[in-house]
C-alpha cells in the first residue's frame, strides 16, 4: 500500500518516506476553518497557511504587510479544522529577519497560539542561524527558495528566478545547506523545471514546487487561484480546476432575483 494511504496522520517523517517511495506530495494553501476542512477531507497532504493570506484574504498588493498576530489567527482556524494533514504556517515578513532570538520567539508564538505543526521561512544561508535555533526548540522548519515574495522589492519583479548560472548554483548550495541544517522539506518557487529537478535529485528531503515543473517531489498552489476564485492572476504555472468566481456570481445573482421576486423564502423555507 502507498505510504500516504497507510497513515492516519501526515507527519514530516511521512513526507520524507513518500519521497523515498516516489509518491508525489499534494499541498495547497488554506487560511480559514471552512476551506481547511474541505481540503483535509479531500485528502490533501499539507495545508500551508501562507502569507499569501496578505493578498488573498486582506487584499494587500504584497505579502509584506500581514502581521504575526494575523497569521496566528488564520492558522488557528485551519488547525481546528484538520484531522489528517500537516499544517505549515508561514513566518511573516519582519517576524524573523531581525535576529535568531526574534525568529525563535515568533516561531514559538505560532506553535503555541495556533497549534500549527511546523513553520516555513523564506531564504537560504542568510537565515540558517535562525533555522538552527528554531529546530533546537523542536519546531519543524520548511524552507522556501527561488522566488521568495517577501523579497519582492529586492527582486523588482515576480519573474522566474535562477535562470542565470550563478543564481542557479547559489540556489543548489542553499538547498543543500537547508537540508544539512535540518529542514524537513523545501518549497521551490518559479524556477526553471530542469534546475528544480536537479535540486530534487541532489537532496533527500522533499522539494515542493510552484511554477517549478514536474520533476520535483510535490506541488503547491494557492487554493483560491486553482479554484478560479481569483480571475486577475493567470501565470503560466496555474491550472484552474474550477471557475468558482463565475459560479458564485451566478448563484448570487439568482439569490438577488429570488429575493426581489419574493420567490425566496417559499413555504417550506419558513417556520
Ligand atoms: O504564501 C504562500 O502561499 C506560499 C506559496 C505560494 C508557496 O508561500
Amino acid at each position: 500500500m502507498s505510504v500516504h494511504r497507510s497513515v492516519k496522520k501526515i507527519t514530516t517523517h511521512v513526507l520524507q518516506e513518500m519521497k523515498r517511495n516516489g509518491e508525489k506530495i499534494a499541498m495547497l494553501t488554506a487560511y480559514d476553518f471552512t476551506m481547511a476542512r474541505i481540503l483535509d477531507q479531500a485528502g490533501i497532504d499539507i495545508l500551508l497557511v501562507g502569507d499569501s493570506a496578505s493578498n488573498v484574504m486582506a487584499g494587500y498588493e504584497t505579502t509584506l504587510p500581514i502581521t504575526l498576530d494575523e497569521m496566528i489567527y488564520h492558522a488557528a482556524g485551519v488547525v481546528r479544522a484538520v484531522d489528517r494533514c500537516l499544517v505549515v504556517v508561514d513566518m511573516p515578513f519582519g517576524s524573523y529577519q531581525g535576529n535568531s532570538k526574534e525568529a525563535l520567539t515568533s516561531a514559538i508564538r505560532i506553535m503555541k497560539e495556533s497549534g500549527g505543526h511546523s513553520i516555513k521561512m523564506e531564504g537560504g544561508r542568510e537565515i540558517v542561524e535562525s533555522i538552527e535555533r528554531i529546530l533546537s526548540a523542536g519546531i519543524p522548519v520548511m524552507g522556501h527558495l527561488g522566488l521568495t515574495p517577501q523579497s519582492i522589492y529586492k527582486f523588482g519583479t515576480y519573474t522566474v528566478r535562477a535562470k542565470e548560472e550563478e543564481e542557479a548554483k547559489r540556489l543548489i548550495e542553499d538547498a543543500k545547506l537547508l537540508e544539512e541544517t535540518g529542514c524537513f522539506a523545501i518549497v521551490l518557487e518559479k524556477v526553471p523545471a530542469k534546475l528544480a529537478e536537479q535540486v530534487a535529485k541532489e537532496v533527500q528531503i522533499p522539494i515542493i514546487g510552484i511554477g517549478a515543473g514536474n520533476g520535483v517531489d510535490g506541488q503547491v498552489l494557492v487554493t483560491h487561484d486553482m479554484l478560479g476564485m481569483n480571475q486577475e492572476f493567470s501565470p503560466r504555472f496555474l491550472r484552474r480546476y474550477l471557475n468558482l468566481a463565475e459560479d458564485m456570481n451566478m448563484a448570487v445573482k439568482s439569490y438577488i432575483t429570488d429575493v426581489r421576486n419574493k420567490d425566496f423564502p417559499n413555504e417550506s423555507e419558513q417556520y
